[in-house]
């Protein structure tokens, strides 16, 4: 117990004198990052006693190459000029979903949670912008044993696997936390104000929630193709995202993105990693004439960041963004 004890005390001093740096949660970095010049603004999204573990918990995606298998689509490219701005929210503006932003609560599922919301913007775009039907990030995190990096849903997973489960196994309908239109709902609460509860993902029961008059069995939703989109190609996700809808995109998150609050992000060159993420690009465009970006929607509520969206450097592959572009097309 002593040697336990003295051995964790040792392993705390030495971490404290290997990192001189400030403490990323403290106002004095948020007051930093803002002197650096950069194209965006910082401010406190976490509370100040938030512990790594819980945010790094926020981040759990995947990074593994998709399998060979998985099929990378090109779009034919004329060169045709691509509109300086574009927003899904505004091109298909019945589509509800789209405006929507996600609260994954205390959960790594931001990989099901930016995989349902781009399938349900999918399914309505695709519908003449008619069907409202919200497929169930529920269903992807407790019932999908091949989206998951382990055993729980609520630990990761990977974005290419929902589209390809979309396409082989269908998901169920399932909207927000308590929402009753649908099969499964999202079981975890909104963050308010902030994350202090850690989930594991509840046991899949493959059972639409109590009082839905759907049957879990016949209430699945498939897709007729799964794919990547080339990567590292702006405009093969443009022409994706102007022809078919929003995408998934996985990034790395460095401990200066936490404190986003508006502007275009673009790493500050020497924060932290702390992780991978999975998110929702709905567009793009070109701030103040210069900054050209992406229009991402995050699932950390719509008190995170610039009403709960970001908008990061386009181009460049900032932080891996155009690198790990998936999408499907519902049947
Ligand atoms: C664009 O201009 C606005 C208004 O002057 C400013 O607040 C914002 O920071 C600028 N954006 C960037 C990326 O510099
Ligand atoms: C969600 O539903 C449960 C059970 O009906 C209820 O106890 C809870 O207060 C609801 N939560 C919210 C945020 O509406």
């Amino acid at each position: 117990m002593m040697r336990l004890a003295f051995i964790a005390l040792a392993a705390v001093v030495s971490c404290t004198f290997a990192q001189p740096k400030l403490d990323f949660l403290s106002d004095e970095y948020i007051e930093q990052l803002n002197s650096k010049n950069l194209p965006w603004k910082a401010g406190r999204n976490f509370e100040r006693d938030t512990s790594l573990y819980d945010i790094q918990r926020l981040l759990s995606v995947g990074t593994i190459n998709p399998p060979s298998e998985f099929e990378t689509i090109f779009h034919e490219d004329d060169g045709e000029e691509l509109p300086e701005e574009f927003d899904a929210r505004k091109q298909w503006s019945k589509c509800e979903s789209i405006k929507e932003i996600r609260d994954q609560s205390g959960c790594g599922s931001c990989w099901a949670v930016s995989s349902a919301s781009v399938m349900s913007d999918r399914i309505c775009i695709h519908s003449d912008q008619k069907n409202q039907l919200r497929i169930s990030a529920a269903d992807m995190i407790e019932c999908c044993e091949s989206c998951t990096l382990s055993a729980d849903g609520c630990h990761g997973g990977i974005p290419y696997f929902t589209f390809t489960e979309w396409k082989d196994s269908g998901f169920v309908s399932g909207g927000e936390y308590n929402s009753t239109n649908g099969c499964m709902s999202y079981p975890l609460p909104r963050c308010n104000p902030s994350c202090k509860t850690l989930y594991d993902a509840p046991t899949c029961k493959k059972e639409c929630d109590k009082g839905s008059p759907l049957k879990y069995e016949e209430d699945k939703h498939y897709a007729k193709q799964a794919y990547r989109i080339m990567s590292k190609v702006e405009r093969q996700i443009q022409l994706e995202i102007i022809k078919n809808g929003p995408v998934v995109a996985s990034f790395t998150v460095y401990a200066d993105f936490i404190h986003y609050l508006s502007g275009v992000y673009k790493f500050d060159g020497e924060s932290k990693l702390l992780g991978g993420h999975a998110v929702r690009i709905i567009g793009w465009g070109i701030e103040n004439g210069t900054y050209p970006y992406w229009l991402v929607s995050n699932s950390w509520n719509e008190r995170w960041g610039d009403q709960g969206l970001f908008k990061i450097w386009r181009g460049k592959n900032e932080c891996g963004i155009e690198e790990e572009i998936t999408a499907g097309l519902p049947r």
